[in-house]
């Protein structure tokens, strides 16, 4: 397996994906990581990400130099092959010019990196996104690529399996980025293509046994795709030792609670046992706007109920949660940023039950979970559900959330989900769903004047949820929805569409 220390870059998670993409594990670590759990992780390979500091500043962050003396190739990029020039003794210096956006690669050695490309005067398009740049290689560096604003774009040792980039090969818009990546995986590194969802589920199946023993393990069963996920293949370790807790928040879609118990009763051998907890929740809620103070008596709410349930069900050592690994990612707190939102998933619970955690998913990306559903036999139809977030409905009413207001919304969702289904829409977008403004506007309907509240429709782009864009919905698509909530859904009078992307927008308005 290939292991990436992470710097802190905004795509540190697509070196990962783009490695997975060939088959080959990958995994993400911070780069505090010790130097011996890192050897204990016996990597193939390592790649030392980019990341936002300069290696001069005071707080810059910086690896154990030991990793350069493990025998195993290390791919430095951007702030990755900076430090590594720095810590091997050679030097960086703020560049006059920021090289940021595309820049062309005139490549000096086709070997290496670069096997299967051509020196120059061919180049070749890459993305930068630097201020520092390397002054002086260190000892026993040649340069294999320059660029513009680089005269060292491209490093690599003449001896040992070192290699660095000052561009980004994990981005889209470095058109040779794949070769580069695979060069080092397959040709320096010698990994095999042999990572499969086949595979992983066969290891993790092992592990979880492994962990668990004859223990007992508990599960949240909200029915969206990383919660089942997480059921069916925990199911498929430890069969009955699992038990899984549905727990009905009162903020679901219509209908939801229903189906998803129906599903798992009938089509899956797991235990479920359900919670009607509405009315708790709805009290809970009273009269609070904030949306932070919404997440967290939600959050806490949910606590208290399954903690209560789970009592009943006598010794219980581990939890198993369907963390991904962008949730991993948003609430790594890097530097002390404030944490954006309170994602709510079982938080807290560990701690207070003294549970121990199962996170088999946490490495993956939804769309890896959603390939290992499918491996399981989940039906396409629980695997191609849009996320939901735990908070539900809840966090799409702006605002204080009553009965009233949860009747409109829901209304204006089930039309919303018939409206892009019918379309073919539906699975073509990350998620689409309509949120409640309850201010009031204007309006004329017959011959009498409305004053009613606003349906916004949020409908996204996305691969990971770390980054967004609104979807481009044919204006057909978006005419219909917005008639059919505005005459069936009573007191809407308006609609309108979200076209904001994520950053600076978020997803979810709350
Ligand atoms: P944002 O709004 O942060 O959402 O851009 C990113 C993705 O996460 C979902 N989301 C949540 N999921 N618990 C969840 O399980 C939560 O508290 C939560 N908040 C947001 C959101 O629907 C989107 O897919």
């Amino acid at each position: 397996k290939i292991i990436i220390l992470d710097f802190g870059s905004q795509t540190t998670q697509l070196i990962a994906r783009r490695i997975r993409e060939q088959k080959v594990y990958s995994e993400i670590h911070p780069y505090t990581l010790p130097l011996d759990r890192l050897a204990a992780l016996r990597p193939t390979g390592i790649v030392l990400s980019g990341g936002p500091a300069s290696v001069y500043d005071d707080d810059a962050p910086i690896s154990d130099p030991g990793v350069f003396e493990l025998g195993v190739p290390v791919l430095g990029i951007c702030y990755g092959a900076q430090l590594m020039t720095v810590q091997l003794g050679g030097r960086v210096e703020r560049a006059e010019k920021r090289e940021f956006g595309k820049a062309q690669l005139n490549i000096a050695y086709t070997g290496g990196l670069f096997a299967g490309m051509e020196v120059a005067p061919a180049h070749y398009q890459v993305w930068m996104s630097h201020g520092d740049r390397i002054e002086e290689l260190a000892p026993g560096f040649v340069v294999t690529a320059t660029s513009g604003h680089s005269p060292y774009a491209a490093i690599r040792h003449g001896e040992n399996p070192f290699v660095g980039v000052q561009f980004h090969p994990e981005v889209a818009h470095t058109l040779i980025g794949t070769d580069v990546l695979r060069n080092f995986i397959f040709g320096l590194c010698g990994c095999r293509p042999d990572w499969t969802m086949h595979s992983f589920i066969d290891s993790t199946v092992a592990e979880i046994r492994a962990k668990v023993g004859s223990d007992r393990v508990i599960c949240a069963l909200s029915g969206g795709v990383d919660s089942s996920v997480v059921a069916a293949l925990v199911h498929r370790a430890i069969g009955d030792q699992l038990t899984c807790i549905h727990v009905n928040n009162g903020l679901m879609r219509t209908g939801e609670s229903e189906s998803v118990l129906r599903f798992f009763r009938e089509k899956t051998s797991l235990t479920v046992i359900d919670v009607d907890a509405t009315e708790f929740f709805l009290n809970a809620l009273d009269g609070v706007a904030d949306p932070e103070e919404k997440r967290k008596r939600i959050g806490y709410g949910f606590i208290e109920i399954f903690e209560a349930e789970a009592k009943k069900l006598g010794k219980v050592r581990y939890l198993a949660q369907g963390t991904l690994y962008p949730d991993v990612i948003e609430s790594v707190v890097f530097r002390g940023k404030a944490p954006i939102k309170s994602h709510h998933n079982v938080g807290g619970l560990p701690e207070r039950m003294q549970l121990d955690l199962i996170e088999p998913l946490r490495e993956l990306f939804k769309d890896e979970v959603r390939e290992l559903g499918l491996e399981l036999g989940l039906p396409e139809e629980a695997i191609y559900r849009q996320p939901f977030p735990g908070p539900g409905l809840g966090i799409r009413i702006m605002g204080a959330i009553n009965a009233e207001r949860l009747r409109i919304l829901r209304q204006a969702d089930v039309i919303v989900l018939e409206e892009m289904k019918d379309a073919g829409w539906y699975r073509k977008v990350w998620q689409s769903f309509a949120v409640l403004l309850p201010i009031q506007t204007v309006g004329v309907m017959g011959d009498g004047r409305t004053y009613e509240h606003v349906i916004a429709l949020r409908c996204v782009d996305s691969r990971d949820a770390m980054t967004a864009d609104w979807s481009q919905l044919p204006y057909d698509l978006l005419g219909r929805i917005s008639n059919r909530i505005i005459n069936e859904v009573r007191g809407v009078n308006r609609v309108v569409y979200d076209i904001s992307s994520k950053p600076p927008a978020t997803i979810e308005w709350e």
